[in-house]
């Protein structure tokens, strides 16, 4: 659906995408994920047809992106920052001035608005809504041409843990209709709960892409097993045969709390690759 080969980008001197490679399925959940200035936003503008770049092969929907036509744009759906939100309109007008851009028919707009959670706030000016209403807003008039591929440039930064969580499920419920979505964040826990694949940013080179999981298998040099045990105490032990009588020993004598591998989390690949953080506070 996506394929970028060995994008370069540069704003004035400053190089700014180098070498981009990657494919994206049909149906997935593409993730890309990098701190802050790393090009995230600069992609998603080459993809969808708003940027021009120097040199490399751009494909969305299969399709070289200077030869979008405007039937397959149509097909593409566009989340960025201060997008597409008049703030004296109500949702549903906002909705309105969409659909009749898109020649979608009204009826679908409350469904639209009932999907992602403002069934109950149609009337609604956009400028009274909150952060997170917003949000919803904005993927409402996202979702209303039913496109088949999303672009999401961060869409829940600045959320609470619980809006961002709802959020995640009215994503998770977009791929499950078909759809293909791009999203970018720098919230690595973000990308391991809704992503099929992340590739990971850093001042415009992809350092790693994969499945989360692969990711943080393939840079699992501890190898330890934790056992947080019922005194208080952490045990670290070799993930291998020889902990085997151990750990039987302490199940036995029912002292086992908790158990984990100690794979490290998407943010500490991060730091391993770059020597970054991928969020200022993290
Ligand atoms: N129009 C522009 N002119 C000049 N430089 C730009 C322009 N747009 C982006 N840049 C620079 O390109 C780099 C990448 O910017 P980009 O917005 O793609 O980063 P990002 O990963 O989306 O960051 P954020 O997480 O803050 O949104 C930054 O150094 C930015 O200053
Ligand atoms: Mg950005």
């Amino acid at each position: 659906m996506i394929r970028c080969v060995d994008i370069y980008k540069s704003f004035a001197d400053k190089l700014v995408l180098s070498g981009i490679n990657f494919d994206i399925q049909s149906g997935e959940i593409f993730g890309l994920l990098g701190p802050s200035g790393a090009g995230k936003t600069t992609l998603i503008k080459i993809l969808t047809g708003q940027l021009p770049f120097e040199s490399g092969y751009a494909f969305t929907l299969g399709k070289n992106v200077g030869d979008l036509s405007g039937e397959d744009k149509r097909n593409i759906g566009i989340m960025m920052d201060e997008f597409g939100v008049y703030e004296r309109f109500s949702c549903i007008e906002n909705l309105k001035i969409f659909a009749d851009i898109y020649g979608v028919a009204h009826v679908k707009i409350k469904d639209t608005l009932e999907i992602v959670g403002l069934g109950d706030a149609v009337k609604v000016k956009a400028k009274n809504l909150s952060k997170g209403m917003r949000t919803r807003l904005q993927l409402a008039r996202v979702f209303l041409h039913s496109p088949k591929i999303i672009f999401l440039d961060e869409p829940t930064s600045g959320l609470d843990p619980q809006t961002m969580k709802s959020i995640h499920r009215i994503i998770l419920d977009k791929k499950k209709s078909g759809a293909t979505i791009f999203l970018t964040t720098h919230n690595m826990e973000e990308a391991a709960a809704l992503c099929d694949t992340v590739a990971l940013l850093n001042e415009g080179v992809i350092v790693e892409k994969g499945s989360p999981k692969e990711i943080c298998r393939k840079y699992n040099h501890q190898k330890k097993i934790e056992l947080h045990l019922s005194s208080g105490e952490d045990v670290l032990l070799p993930h291998g045969k020889e902990s085997a009588g151990e750990i039987y020993k302490l199940f036995e004598a029912e002292s086992v709390e908790t158990i984990h591998s100690s794979e490290p989390n998407l943010e500490t690949v991060f730091l391993e690759l770059t020597g970054r953080k991928l969020q200022e506070d993290a």
